[in-house]
């Protein structure tokens, strides 16, 4: 497969650049201004790669995919929207597929992997209106929200009121901010558009979509981090309930519009992530507020819950729709399988960012990733930018999810 490689590289000044050249067969990618070949082309619309992972071999070969979302599943909308604004449309993003693609991860995302697993292109992002959408669109905005923008902003979100039980310490509130207006909701009435263009009529479009597989969510994680900063303990709960219902909502209209495989992701340990362990201090805090993971015990909780309740959302749905395949993705589990699998996995470093600054775990909301110092080689970190997971650390959790899916998605009915 053809490789591009840009020359138009940015890099933050004053970097010290390593190159660190292979164990294996493939190229292991340092923060380097002389880039490596990229394994694969993320923007090629044609042949998926062919890999030996054996993704390929657990069966479910769908014609098309849709994704709504956020950073997570992101390959290009929001940077689309305005590129000055997002740090995911320059380098050190992009940095293992030699050239940043709006992706928010050094390389591939879950979402990428899903769909090499399903038999299927990369997904393009809807906004890249000179792609083709013959095996499906990628909906998702990095920095949506699951609730819409006036929702929340009737709550008086984002503010920064302080939640002290949950962070110590002062926090960065620049980043605190509706990055884009692209919510849930929005991204459904633009699928709605493109369903009108493209089938047209109910009839032609569940003939259309009889085939594909979608994806609602993993979204609501920007919505609870301005909740973290902005509610109290009672409010946080009817938010919780308010995100899922959104959620819900969401796999409600898509099966409107025609799906019947829908997979619905939960989400992530945010306790585990390097945003949230460094309002922490190992050293200084109460061993309880850890788990035996060593993650933050109180915001996993969260995660948890939330995760609760939309699979009671989802059992209740199925029931409404015995016809339609709803799957829950267990994205939590998944990224705990990176870390108590993670000297297997190559992963030498679980808890700090790879793209870092000085901080504490190498993460500060005061120099995110682009205005970091430089970046370490990220085959073997799990988190990216202390908010996303490295390309290594995607493919890892999709393999993992595999396993509980596949079957659940009844393929060959
Ligand atoms: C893009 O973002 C920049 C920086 O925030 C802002 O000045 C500019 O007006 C934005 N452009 C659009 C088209 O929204
Ligand atoms: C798509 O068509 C349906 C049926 O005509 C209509 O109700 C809906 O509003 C349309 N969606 C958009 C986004 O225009
Ligand atoms: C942060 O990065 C530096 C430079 O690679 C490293 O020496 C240090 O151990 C890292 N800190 C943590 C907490 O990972």
């Amino acid at each position: 497969m053809a490789t591009k490689i840009s020359t138009k590289t940015r890099f933050p000044h004053g970097a010290v650049f390593l190159i660190i050249f292979l164990l294996l067969l493939q190229p292991h990618v340092s923060c380097s201004r002389k880039l490596l070949p990229a394994s694969a082309d993320p923007h090629s619309s044609a042949d998926p790669p062919t890999d030996n992972n054996g993704l390929q071999q657990k069966s479910c070969k769908f014609d098309k995919m849709f994704n709504l979302g956020d950073a997570s599943s992101d390959t290009g909308n929001r940077v689309r929207e305005n590129q000055s604004e997002i740090p995911c449309s320059s380098f050190p993003y992009g940095i293992t597929l030699g050239r940043p693609t709006g992706r928010c991860s050094n390389g591939l995302l879950m979402i990428d992997y899903f769909a090499r697993a399903f038999g299927l292109p990369y997904l393009n992002p809807y906004e890249a209106d000179w792609e083709v959408f013959d095996n499906g669109v990628n909906f998702a905005v990095a920095g949506a929200t699951a609730l819409p923008v006036e929702t929340l902003q009737a709550k008086g979100l984002p503010s920064h009121k302080g939640n002290t039980d949950y962070w110590l310490g002062t926090i960065g509130i620049q980043s605190l901010h509706i990055a884009t207006k692209s919510s849930l909701s929005v991204q459904i009435e633009r699928m709605s558009t493109y369903f009108n263009k493209t089938c047209k009529t109910r009839a032609a479009c569940k003939e259309y979509l009889q085939n594909s597989v979608f994806f609602v969510g993993n979204i609501g994680e920007t919505d609870f981090n301005f909740a973290f900063f902005g509610l109290g303990g009672s409010e946080f709960v009817g938010l919780t309930r308010e995100i899922v219902k959104s959620i819900m909502e969401g796999v409600r209209a898509v099966i409107r519009f025609g799906a019947t495989k829908v997979i619905v992701p939960g989400r992530f340990p945010i306790g585990c992530l390097p945003m949230s362990l460094n309002y922490h201090n190992p050293a200084e805090d109460s061993p309880s507020f850890y788990d035996s993971n060593q993650c933050l015990k109180g915001y996993n909780s969260w995660a948890a819950h939330h995760n609760e309740i939309l699979k009671v959302a989802i059992e209740d749905l199925k029931r409404e729709h015995p016809d339609v395949t709803i799957v829950y993705a267990d994205y939590y589990n998944a990224y705990l399988s990176l870390l108590t699998n993670a000297e297997k996995l190559g992963f030498e470093n679980k808890f700090s960012a790879s793209c870092r600054s000085g901080d504490r775990f190498n993460f500060s909301f005061d120099k995110t990733c682009g205005k970091a110092e430089s970046c370490s080689n990220p085959e073997s970190y799990i988190s990216w930018d202390g908010f996303t997971t490295t390309q290594q650390a995607n493919k890892f959790m999709v393999d993992y999810l595999l396993d509980s899916i596949m079957p659940q998605l009844n393929c060959s009915s």
